[in-house]
């Protein structure tokens, strides 16, 4: 089978809030995001654009909580995976209930940090800054669960700029 990945930049960070926005927009019916990337590559700046456009309590860095909350149209979990010492501490924060989900989005932030321990379907994305400024992105889908949700999201980016 052909690997589903598309890549785009973004050239600003208002068209990484969009970027958030079409995320928000393809996976409101629940969705697993991978989200990678150096610190400062965007990763907050997007999932601020996608808790906008789904009138959720506003995002902030979640690096000193292993995992926020945000409600509005859809709930969106967020976890950062950063701080987290050892695999089973994700015992302890529920990682494993809420990643099966149901109907929420969840946001996963240093996937590659506990990979074995990512649910097989989700949307993986790689935030990184270019020598310009600009944030090279690249979207892979893993399993087919969320196939849809791909194709619209790779659709609503093609109004990017
Ligand atoms: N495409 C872009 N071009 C230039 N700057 C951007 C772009 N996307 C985001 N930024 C800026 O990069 C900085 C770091 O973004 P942030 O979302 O805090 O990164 P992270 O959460 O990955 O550490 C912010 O000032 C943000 O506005
Ligand atoms: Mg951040």
């Amino acid at each position: 089978m052909e690997e589903k990945i598309f890549l785009l930049y973004t050239d600003n960070p208002a068209q990484t809030k969009r970027l958030g926005a079409f995320l928000g927009e393809a996976g409101r019916s629940g969705i697993v995001v991978c989200l990678e990337g150096e610190l400062g590559a965007g990763k907050t700046t997007l999932t601020q654009g996608m808790a906008a456009f789904l009138h959720c309590n506003s995002a902030s860095s979640p690096t000193f909580n292993l995992m926020n909350v945000y409600e509005g149209d859809v709930s969106i979990y967020h976890f950062d995976l950063y701080r987290l010492n050892s695999e089973d501490d994700l015992y302890e924060i529920g990682f494993y209930e809420y990643v099966q989900e149901n109907g929420e989005i969840i946001i996963i932030e240093w996937p590659d940090r506990f990979s074995d321990a990512l649910p097989e379907d989700n949307l993986y994305i790689r935030m990184c800054e270019q020598k310009d400024g600009r944030r090279k992105i690249t979207v892979t889908l893993n399993g087919m669960k969320y196939q849809k949700q791909y194709e619209e999201l790779k659709y609503l980016c093609q109004s990017l700029r």
